[in-house]
């Protein structure tokens, strides 16, 4: 039966990002007889433009009644005044708590041939492979109370809640060590438990499902500690688990290590799989509409669309390739060239993923 993919593009260079993961579905709809019907809506600024909130009811209804979401990026500065409730980031909170997205998967995989765009030795990266499982709709983005208050004497107080209830922290902790188990059967936890009771009780309760999977080596670290690591000696980790702001932070960070942010993919899973598909970065508006952003973390992102929504593994991996064969060829954007390579634009990278495929 056909599959129904929505397509959110979003702010800055979303929509130019987006198209060219569009572009490589559609040709594989030719080629390899994918069965998906791709509908676009609004998200983010350009929702709230047309709308007056970031994400509409009727979109909000479409993305329940999809097999998968695809989603750019939302965010830019004509709508950093605007009161936090309408932000363009609202509509993609509402997207991941009202869908139950809450694991993200978010791989850190450096392409042989981007060993010297990190910022970082060749030897400290060549061959990295992270998973970041990154906790996506509990911790202090959604804990209540929060605010902005008046206190007695006038001043303001701007407050948030750190909060995980036990069954959260199983649930994101079994989608970790499962996701260890068909790796290197390595698990690293990443906490602030010397001084946060919330993640106190994640340590605790991280200890008790590891029981389940006996085969998982499981360690246990700071998240400052674990910020050091990364970029000391990232290839000690194969999946960390951790909450949504300590991900949201480590992942920026890990995608560095990779060469680009823009190489960054993700998966925002729920409970059966069902999923939103992202590029782990942001809307870049500062170069959005120059045709110069890295598309691949977007066509990556579709990858493990095809892979865990989709059930095209198979496509998935013929992607994967293609983004590989892309890379052999010299071919780059901005922010991951290197002198004796080909500098292209985002669209000239989609022809040429499209081309590899
Ligand atoms: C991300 C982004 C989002 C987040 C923003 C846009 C709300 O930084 O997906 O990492 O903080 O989760
Ligand atoms: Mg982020």
């Amino acid at each position: 039966m056909t599959k129904q993919v929505l397509i959110l593009p979003g702010d800055g260079i979303g929509p130019e990002i987006t198209a060219e993961a569009v572009k490589v579905l559609e040709a594989l709809k030719k080629s390899d007889g994918l069965d998906i019907a791709m509908t676009e809506d609004l998200v983010g600024g350009a929702a709230y433009d047309v709308h007056g909130v970031p994400l509409a009811d009727e979109t909000m209804a479409k993305a329940h009644a999809a097999d998968a979401v695809l989603l750019g990026a939302v965010g830019g500065y004509k709508w950093e005044s605007l009161d936090i409730s309408v932000r363009p980031e609202k509509g993609l909170l509402r997207l991941r708590k009202e869908m139950g997205l809450f694991a993200n998967l978010r791989p850190a995989y450096l392409f042989p041939q981007l060993a010297d765009a990190s910022t970082l030795k060749p030897e400290v990266v060549a061959g990295l492979d992270i998973l970041i499982v990154r906790e996506l709709t509990g911790g202090i983005y959604f804990g209540q109370p929060r605010g902005i208050r008046v206190l007695e004497n006038g001043e303001r107080q701007g407050y948030n809640t750190y909060v995980y209830s036990e069954s959260e922290i199983k649930r994101i902790a079994h989608v970790a060590f499962q996701a260890a188990m068909k790796r290197d059967k390595k698990l690293t936890s990443v906490d602030k438990a010397n001084v946060l009771e919330v993640t106190e009780l994640w340590r605790e309760v991280v200890n008790e499902v590891a029981k389940d999977y006996p085969e998982v080596t499981v360690n246990h670290m700071y998240v400052d500690n674990a910020a050091m690591q990364l970029v000391l000696r990232p290839k000690q980790f194969d999946v960390m688990v951790t909450g949504n702001m300590f991900g949201d932070i480590l992942s920026d960070e890990a995608s560095m290590l990779t060469g680009s942010i823009g190489m960054l993919a993700s998966a925002s899973l729920d409970a059966n799989n069902k999923g939103m598909y992202e590029p782990s970065h942001g809307s870049a508006p500062d170069i959005a509409g120059q045709n110069i952003a890295n598309p691949l973390a977007t066509i990556l992102s579709a990858a493990m669309m095809l892979r865990y929504s989709l059930g095209r593994e198979d496509l998935a991996i013929k992607i994967e390739n293609a983004v590989g064969k892309v890379l052999d060829q010299g071919l780059r954007t901005g922010d991951i060239w290197q002198a004796g390579c080909t500098k292209v634009t985002t669209s000239a990278m989609g022809d040429a993923v499209v081309a590899a495929l």
